[in-house]
């Protein structure tokens, strides 16, 4: 069967490659394709996060333009029936990102003839103008797209490396967080300054100019997976907010899973992290959840409360000469 690529149309699209996902997740000995709670989240926040970090009321441009970038970056294979069966698109719309040059490829389990062609686009598509070079996380076990990386040119960076983990879901503890701290979810309480407040603190950043934009975490809340009460935070004594976590639940998959988590620098290491998370499981195994994958992660925390790790992934990058499309 013959697929052709095209261009995304971002309303006609985005949950047809959502469910594209969901299809395919479980088709891999590993999840070799993202699962929806990152199709979400890097167009509904990361996109506008980056486009607007700060605080800016309204509608920022800079917002707008980074999720058009990503939308203008999403490629699509569909097969002769017009069924997508290949995906590439990229998680960082902003090419002063670190992220940037960065190639994801979704894929279809029939389809591996594909890879070849998913790559070679990407590296077209996404290449970092600046540092000339794309670059790729796999899975160590990903026979077919690691072969096609080192044919193409891409080293192995042995020094990039990533535990897989992932936490079958048991008996979950009852929730036991220090004294006059209190869980909550958006669902309860709403106050955006305060959320991108902690979404900023819990990621290192103290200037509140790089914490994310009141819009885009209006964005966010418009994801059509995200729920107000998937979306948790823990409330200090003072009542500011000293940790948070968003779970993500694909039904298709009966699959649980967390993007993002953080503790305000000011409360770890008092359990928070743990217990937010805690009462994230617990909210999804009550839908039917059985297990959390988690890729990419800080591991120290995740293995000290018990994620087991079940793969590893390695960085690729390629250095081209000069821009694949000039030479
Ligand atoms: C990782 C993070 C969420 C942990 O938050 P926390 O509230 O301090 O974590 P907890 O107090 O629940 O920690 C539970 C256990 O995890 C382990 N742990 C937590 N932080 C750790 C660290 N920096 N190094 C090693 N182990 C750590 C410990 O075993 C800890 O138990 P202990 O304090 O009794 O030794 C926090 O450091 C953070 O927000 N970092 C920046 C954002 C981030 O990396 N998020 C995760 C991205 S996937």
């Amino acid at each position: 069967m013959t697929a052709r690529v095209r261009t995304y149309e971002p309303d006609r699209d985005f949950l047809r490659v959502r469910d594209f996902l969901n299809a395919t997740y479980a088709a891999f000995p590993m999840p070799y394709n993202w699962g929806l709670e990152r199709w979400n989240y890097a167009r509904y926040f990361v996109a506008p996060m980056l486009g607007s970090e700060g605080t800016e009321p309204g509608t920022p441009p800079g917002s707008l333009s980074a999720i058009r970038l990503w939308e203008d970056m999403v490629r699509l294979w569909e097969d002769d029936a017009g069924q997508i069966v290949g995906v590439t698109c990229i998680e960082h719309p902003d090419p002063t990102n670190p992220g940037y040059g960065e190639i994801f490829i979704q894929r279809h389990p029939d389809h591996a003839d594909l890879i070849e062609e998913m790559v070679a686009v990407g590296e077209e598509v996404y290449i970092d103008p600046k540092r000339n070079r794309t670059h790729m996380w796999t899975f160590d076990g990903d026979d077919d797209l690691n072969a096609v990386l080192k044919a193409r040119g891409y080293v192995r960076k042995e020094e990039a490396v990533s535990g897989f983990l992932e936490y079958r879901f048991g008996k979950v503890q009852e929730l036991r967080l220090p004294q006059g701290y209190r869980l909550r979810t958006m669902e309860e309480e709403i106050d955006i300054e305060k959320r991108r407040e902690i979404s900023g603190r819990g990621f290192n950043h103290e200037d509140p100019k790089d914490w994310p934009s009141a819009f885009s975490y209006q964005e966010l809340m418009r994801a059509p997976d995200y729920r107000k009460g998937h979306d948790l935070f823990v409330v200090a004594p003072d009542g500011s907010y000293a940790a948070c976590a968003i779970v993500w639940y694909d039904a298709v998959n009966k699959i649980g899973h967390l993007e993002p988590l953080a503790t305000h620098p000011d409360h770890r290491r008092k359990g928070l992290a743990e217990q937010v998370l805690w009462e994230g499981v617990r909210r999804l195994k009550a839908e039917g959840a059985t297990w959390m994958p988690l890729g990419g992660a800080f591991e120290p925390f995740y293995r000290a409360i018990g994620f087991q790790e079940v793969a590893t992934q390695h960085g690729w990058i390629r250095e081209f000469a000069a821009h694949p499309m000039k030479t």
